[in-house]
């Protein structure tokens, strides 16, 4: 089984550079399945710095062949979370509370392969977040023989790393995102568990986390929510991070991953009105 697993997609310039870099890599590495992190997808209230996904950019990153997106902290941001977090293919942290909409886990099944996605949220990311050890657990004792792939989104590495060596064998892959900062430590543990701290972003890589810088930087320097400011995208050039991993018989054997920029700013997908 071959996977392509981006990290967090950081509104429209994140967007069309998937949609540039995908068919290209489709070709490249065969993937049985696509998941994508895409928490920040949409700027979807720019004055108030929130993120998360509107249904019409989701469809559109669908429409690229995405099999399912997970999410994070930003999953809960825009006024219509519900709708979205409703949608079949889309994902938040498993370890929320049962009671928020939207789910933790999702089966994949294609061409006569599985594969069961899993979002986790430390607390660093998401405060709120239970216990993601504990959520896990409980997700494998309903799924014991299934290959899994875990989006652990938090800040912190001893978080993910500790919690990707607990789990070694248990696991396919554990795969950072939330920092937007690709790590260098790719690795396949000792029981067959690919690794990988952080991901990275697809998105403009110019800034703060895909962002233009003055609307953060303003609220350190206030210390308090900034007002007047309109949360954008970070210039170019974008920047796309993926990991690829093969899997066979259980765990991965093959890993590889990749955080690059693009030479030139992506091409609008529209096409044209002949
Ligand atoms: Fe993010
Ligand atoms: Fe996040």
């Amino acid at each position: 089984m071959r996977i392509l697993f981006f990290g967090d997609v950081v509104a429209e310039p994140g967007l069309k550079a998937l949609a540039q870099e995908l068919p290209g890599l489709r070709q490249e590495f065969r993937p049985d399945f696509v998941v994508v992190n895409g928490e920040n997808l949409d700027i979807t209230l720019p004055e108030a710095g929130k993120a998360g996904m509107h249904p019409d950019t989701l469809k559109a990153l669908l429409a690229l062949g995405v099999d399912a997106v997970t999410g994070g902290n930003h999953s809960f941001d825009p006024p219509w979370a519900e709708q979205v977090l409703g949608h079949a293919r889309v994902l938040r942290p498993l370890n929320h509370s049962r009671h928020a909409p939207g789910k933790g886990s999702l089966l994949l099944r294609k061409g006569g392969k599985e594969l069961l996605v899993v979002n986790l949220a430390g607390r660093s990311a998401l405060p709120q977040a239970g216990d993601p050890i504990e959520a896990f657990e409980n997700l494998l004792s309903q799924w014991p023989r299934v290959p899994i792939l875990v989006d652990y989104h938090s800040e912190s590495v001893f978080e993910k790393l500790g919690f990707a060596y607990l789990f070694d064998g248990k696991a396919v892959a554990v795969v950072g995102t939330h920092t937007h900062v690709a790590t260098q430590d790719a690795r396949i543990l000792p029981k067959g568990t690919a690794y990988v701290s952080d991901v990275g972003m697809v998105g403009n890589d110019g800034g703060y986390q895909g962002y233009d810088p003055e609307f953060l930087v303003e609220a350190l320097r206030k210390r308090i929510p900034p007002r007047g400011f309109v949360l954008r995208s970070a210039e170019g050039p974008a920047r796309v991070s993926f990991v690829f991993l093969e899997v066979e018989e259980g765990r991965a054997r093959s890993l590889l991953h990749a955080s690059y920029l693009l030479a030139t700013p992506p091409v609008s997908q529209e096409r044209p009105v002949e």
